[in-house]
């Protein structure tokens, strides 16, 4: 059954998680493809729908602040300041799992990733059905995570209930923070929360931000978020013409200043603010992904930690076909 439900519908939706159904669920990041955590064959159908490795964990979804304790342990004191700081809001801590947590939600791992979404409609969600939930964005993995219920919809080809919470207001995924270490924090997944932000509201702990890649976090991975067509990055108009000579200029182009309007591309004008930006991104690369075009070229914005989050998720969805694009010109000029 696949249907779209609105807010006023919520009861209904609560009965359907409560019932081992997984449903398409809005946060304030993007949506999540949602199962009760504490049923296991309904948190196995998130795997098996999104065809995602067994091994790597979800993150859970509460409702208060003070369920924190139930489901994580040894919380150290710069986790709560973050919580109380940052929730609700982009941000998931990784913490030590308690036993109220099942290992079919964890990967297996012994820890667990907890965030409080700053979405109201499913805060009251979550309290509807009474347990957390877990849920992954609500994309197949690999691809562009989703920032609209017709998204979801789309991307599960209509076999999905989706609760309509409207078009995500941040856009990217949140900021994780491996908070396991008692004095030290690390970075593992940019987002709209920034290192910088962080390090202000933790004054007196280590934050690594280095962002040291471990492949249980699928958005660490170099390919991730990407389009099912080539997409690739430019950073000058000799460059563009160079992606232009490779693919001709059937080419949606995203860019937020007007000198690349060059005549016969299509070019998808995107905000010049960092926020803005990123709450279109994936949106825009889904229009430019189902258009008759036959790549999508991204103008690479500042170099900036403002755009630290924006070009991270770029990066994912375009070094594959850079690397493709890099290494054919490289055996042109070789010819
Ligand atoms: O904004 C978000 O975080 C969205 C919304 C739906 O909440 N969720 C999301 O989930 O992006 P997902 O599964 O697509 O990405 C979560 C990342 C994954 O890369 C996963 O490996 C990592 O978080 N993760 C989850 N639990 C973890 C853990 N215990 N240790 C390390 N990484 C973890
Ligand atoms: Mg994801």
């Amino acid at each position: 059954m696949n249907k779209i439900y609105k807010s006023s519908q919520i009861g209904l939706v609560a009965q359907l998680l409560q019932s081992g159904e997984v449903v398409g669920i809005p946060t304030e990041t993007v949506y999540g493809l949602a199962a009760d955590i504490s049923n296991k064959q309904a948190v196995h159908k998130i795997f098996t729908l999104k065809h995602r490795p067994a091994n790597h964990p979800l993150i859970i979804h509460i409702a208060a602040i003070n369920q924190l304790e139930i489901y994580a342990r040894n919380i150290p004191n710069y986790a709560y300041e973050l919580a109380q700081h940052f929730w609700p809001g982009p941000l998931t801590l990784v913490l030590e799992k308690s036993d109220s947590v099942g290992s079919w939600v964890t990967g297996g791992q012994s820890t667990v990733g907890i965030r409080m979404p700053n979405h109201p409609l499913v805060l009251s969600l979550i309290e509807a059905v009474g347990n957390p939930l877990a849920a992954p964005s609500a994309n197949l993995f690999g691809r562009i995570s989703p920032t609209s219920a017709s998204h979801v919809v789309s991307e599960f080809k209509g076999n999905l209930s989706v609760l309509d919470g409207g078009p995500c207001q941040v856009g990217i995924e949140s900021t994780i923070i491996d908070a396991t270490h008692p004095t030290t924090c690390s970075i593992l997944r940019l987002g709209s929360i920034t290192p910088r932000q962080i390090k202000e509201r933790l004054v007196e702990v280590n934050v690594d931000d280095s962002l040291v890649v471990t492949k249980r976090v699928s958005g660490t991975l170099k390919y991730h978020y990407a389009p099912s067509k080539p997409c690739l990055t430019f950073n000058s108009r000799d460059h563009l013409e160079q992606i232009i000579k490779f693919y001709g200029n059937a080419i949606d182009v995203l860019a937020f200043n007007d000198q690349f309007n060059i005549p016969g591309l299509n070019v998808i004008k995107m905000s010049s603010d960092p926020s803005e930006y990123a709450q279109k991104l994936y949106a825009q690369l889904r229009v430019a992904d189902q258009s008759l075009s036959k790549a999508i070229a991204i103008a690479s914005p500042p170099l900036t930690a403002q755009w630290s989050a924006v070009n991270d998720r770029i990066s994912k969805a375009t070094a594959k076909s850079n690397e493709i694009l890099a290494s054919s010109l490289l055996g042109l000029t070789q010819a």
